[in-house]
């Protein structure tokens, strides 16, 4: 059972210089084993921060991170110990390959965590398989593929260290739809297989109300709600006001609502509101 939460996390950037600023405040969230958890918000509201701190690779300015009850930051040994456990796809996975091949960019996390070299080809396959990465591109250089390539084989090589809590930065912004839901599938997939939790960080609302089971909104550094979809999505008003969408069958429940028809405002799959207009219609 692996939890991870934050207290009162704060972070700013530039510190002391005429550029500093405060990117997230004061956030408290608690993580759960096996939850699913989409993290929403506009450009610049802190997702990406709030993210880089669950696995260390940002310090708080305020605040602590536990992992299991224990702070992440305390010591460098510690510190070490939270990149075994909580794996992150970076928003940029261009960062995240540094090899000459696939295959060495997918061992290259497992390795840095001390994952003996007698394991790693099996850890290589298991991850290409799930990410659907074939063994042809093994030899390939990672830098002269796809942009839904690269973010596979990133995927991949978090997926080979076995995390506990896998956190992805916008896995699916820039791919085409087909694309993005074979990436969402597969991270299901890891999780049906192996009770992980999942965090998220998305721009689209309809993704949300797909995979989502928990939604945290974030606006200008802060927790803005944090709910399940069906509450979250109720509250459309507030989510457009600062510039996010709602899910298209939010969108058309809203315009039924509006020519009289009195669809629930908890209505945001396609699913629930061809039920909803049956009631209504009695069919
Ligand atoms: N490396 C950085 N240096 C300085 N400011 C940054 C840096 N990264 C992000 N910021 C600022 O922090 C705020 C939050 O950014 P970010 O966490 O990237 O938000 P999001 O992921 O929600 O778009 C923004 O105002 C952004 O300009
Ligand atoms: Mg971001």
């Amino acid at each position: 059972m692996s939890t991870l939460s934050t207290e009162n996390l704060s972070h700013s950037y530039s510190i002391g210089t005429p550029f500093e600023q405060q990117a997230i405040r004061r956030i408290s969230l608690n993580i759960g084993q096996g939850e699913f958890v989409f993290l929403m918000g506009h450009t610049g509201s802190g997702k990406s921060t709030f993210v880089q701190h669950l696995n260390a690779l940002l310090q708080p300015t305020e605040g602590r991170v536990l992992f299991n009850g224990e702070d992440i930051n305390r010591d460098k040994s510690a510190r070490r110990n939270v990149k075994k456990h909580v794996g992150l796809v970076f928003q940029y996975p261009e960062y995240q390959l540094f090899e000459e091949t696939v295959a060495g960019d997918i061992a290259f996390g497992p390795k840095n965590i001390g994952v003996p070299a007698s394991e790693l080809p099996d850890r290589i396959r298991e991850a290409a398989e799930f990410t659907g990465i074939s063994e042809e591109l093994f030899s390939r250089s990672p830098l002269e593929l796809s942009g839904g390539q690269k973010r596979r084989i990133a995927i991949a090589g978090v997926i080979a260290m076995h995390p506990e809590i896998l956190i992805l930065d916008e896995p699916t912004a820039g791919l085409d739809p087909a694309g993005g839901r074979k990436i969402m599938e597969n991270v299901c997939r890891y999780q049906e297989k192996t009770g992980a939790s999942i965090v998220v960080v998305s721009h689209s609302m309809d993704e949300a109300a797909i995979y989502g089971r928990r939604l945290i909104v974030f606006n200008q550094g802060e927790v803005y709600m944090d709910g399940s979809p069906e509450e979250v999505f109720s509250r459309s008003d507030e989510l457009s006001s600062f510039g996010l969408d709602v899910p298209q069958a939010a969108k058309l429940a809203e315009a039924l609502r509006n020519r009289g028809l009195s669809v629930p405002k908890s209505v945001y799959t396609y699913e629930q509101l061809l039920r909803a207009v049956r009631e209504v219609l009695g069919c």
